[in-house]
């Protein structure tokens, strides 16, 4: 169809959006957008692993969508959609689910993670199954790519495992993805400002630095970062905490990590701390006022997101045909049903 690689990517609709998923993510698929044949997917399925208030889980998910496009997603040129709107995914996840090893499901540190010292009887089976849908989601569009952070790098894996094992058994039916992720001081893990030894997460919301967050709880946050006691910048001595703040500094200035580190070197951490809030709150104005003006208008995103899962749709459904008839199953639209 095109020579141009094909890049799918996700976020789940189960909070605001943060700076880990703007430098490790989002930032990229705009960058890309131009050279790609690009879809990216608001993964409202992967969102109810853990319980979500209906009307919340719907009402981020517009969000979402509004957010995508004011980091400078442009539909245009890549396909925005939300996953639930395409059954695909679903479908071709159970036939995933049905080749993929239990082991390979338990060994996940993100599950093992999530499940240390939890009951079984408290847990959705879901959490388990998690990354099968993830396969799904990329397998079924035959994407080249998928952009994610560091985070995700095992589900990766079982991606590419699931890929392979699926084409080996009956015959060739997915791309073998590859993962893009930028280094840590590019993005590819923002850590937590309260706690730089763990990634920046929405569960810790003091260390976390929500895209909507007006400016004055922005620069509070990264005032507070924790950092090492040390009364200047040396990179020598530097640690995790304030090299996660000349990360983030290089990463919405656009300025390399070492041009970062030459700025900032022999200077006192109270005057980086004010440089990397200036720049971040500066980055995300723009941001914040497009979003503003994407979410007075619901029904443009309502249009823009029938429009894309209509595409999507014809996209996935083109292979999980494939993979149905591959597999030994009747083909969706057959005749033995009726209305082929
Ligand atoms: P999610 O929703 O947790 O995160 C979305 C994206 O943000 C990245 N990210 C980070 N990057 C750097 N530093 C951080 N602190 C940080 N926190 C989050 C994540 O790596 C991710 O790229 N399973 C996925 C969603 C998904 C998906 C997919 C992704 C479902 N299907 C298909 C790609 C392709 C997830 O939960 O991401």
């Amino acid at each position: 169809m095109t020579d141009r690689p094909t890049v799918l990517s996700g976020i789940q609709p189960s909070g605001d959006l943060h700076l880990g998923n703007y430098l490790g993510a989002v930032r990229h698929w705009v960058a890309g957008q131009e050279l790609s044949d690009s879809l990216f997917c608001i993964v409202n399925l992967h969102a109810i692993t853990v319980s979500q208030p209906p009307e919340e889980l719907r009402q981020k998910t517009v969000e979402l969508a509004a957010m995508y496009m004011a980091c400078g997603i442009d539909p245009k040129t890549s396909l925005i959609f939300v996953q639930s709107e395409v059954p695909a995914h679903a479908e071709l996840a159970w036939l995933l689910t049905c080749m993929t090893p239990m082991g390979w499901l338990e060994r996940m540190t993100q599950y093992k993670d999530k499940t240390a010292g939890k009951r079984g009887e408290r847990l959705g089976a879901g959490i388990l199954m998690y990354p099968v849908l993830m396969a799904a989601d990329i397998l079924l569009y035959q994407a080249d790519e998928v952009p994610v952070g560091d985070d995700q790098r095992q589900h990766l894996e079982l991606a590419r495992d699931l890929a392979m094992r699926f084409n080996h058994a009956f015959g060739d039916t997915f791309t073998v993805p590859t993962a893009r992720i930028p280094p840590p001081e590019a993005g590819g893990r923002i850590m937590s400002l309260v706690n730089p030894e763990q990634k920046m997460s929405k569960s810790q919301p003091e260390g976390c630095v929500f895209l909507n967050d007006p400016p004055e709880l922005t620069r509070r946050k990264i005032m507070r970062a924790q950092t090492d006691s040390a009364a200047s910048f040396s990179l020598a001595q530097a640690g995790p905490g304030i090299r996660n703040l000349l990360g983030i500094y290089s990463g919405v200035t656009s300025m390399s990590f070492a041009d970062a580190v030459s700025l900032f070197e022999g200077k006192g951490y109270g005057a980086i701390k004010a440089s990397v809030a200036d720049a971040v709150v500066a980055a995300v104005a723009p941001i914040q006022e497009a979003y503003r003006a994407l979410m007075a208008e619901p029904e443009a995103l309502e249009e823009m997101l029938r429009a894309g899962a209509q595409r999507a749709r014809e996209r996935a459904d083109a292979t999980l045909a494939v993979a149905y008839d591959n597999t030994g199953l009747l083909p969706p639209k057959s005749k033995w049903q009726g209305n082929g």
